[in-house]
């Protein structure tokens, strides 16, 4: 059993994991329009990932008798000027996701709610990964470009990245 006001913020949570969903959705949809498959299929290879998280922490409340609230999911905006800003964009919304998991586990903490402090180290740990892995696809972009023979090696790499989240998220189910 854990406190009501953990299970709100796990709850809250559980609609930032959908937002961000969403967000990935979107910018997936964006790639699709510019006819870049590989980057397409690592955001829709995200957009997997962040409904994983969300369906985490809801199996996490029903574990511990809490109450599941799903609330309204907003619209995500979509983002202009190509590849980079794309990407760019993904980092900030994740260090912001990194943010709000930081802040719940200060309140697990500060609760002495040890098994939800314990639930919530494999999303501290998932951010630092996510973080870096954006951050050297940024790396990269601004490296070669996002122009011509560039933007086309970044999509194959992002399509061969795509294809391990999805082999990821198999050996993990
Ligand atoms: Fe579920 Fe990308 O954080």
């Amino acid at each position: 059993m854990i406190s009501n006001e953990m299970a709100q913020r796990i709850n809250t949570q559980i609609n930032r994991e959908m937002y961000s969903a969403y967000f990935y959705l979107g910018l997936s949809a964006q790639a699709e329009t510019m006819n870049l498959k590989g980057v397409a299929a690592w955001f829709l290879a995200k957009h997997g990932e962040e409904l994983a998280h969300a369906l985490k922490m809801y199996r996490y409340l029903i574990d511990q008798d809490a109450r599941v609230q799903l609330s309204e999911v907003a619209a995500p905006a979509s983002v202009d000027g190509g590849v980079l800003p794309m990407f760019e964009r993904t980092l900030e919304h994740e260090r912001g996701v990194t943010a709000t998991i930081n802040e719940m586990v200060d309140f697990a903490l500060s609760a002495k709610d040890h098994a939800t402090n314990i639930f919530l180290q494999w999303f501290v740990t998932e951010q630092i990964e996510e973080e870096a892995t954006v951050k050297d696809i940024i790396g990269r972009v601004r490296l070669f470009g996002d122009q011509g023979q560039s933007l086309l090696m970044i999509d194959n790499e992002l399509a061969a990245l795509a294809k391990q989240i999805g082999q990821g998220a198999a050996t993990a189910a």
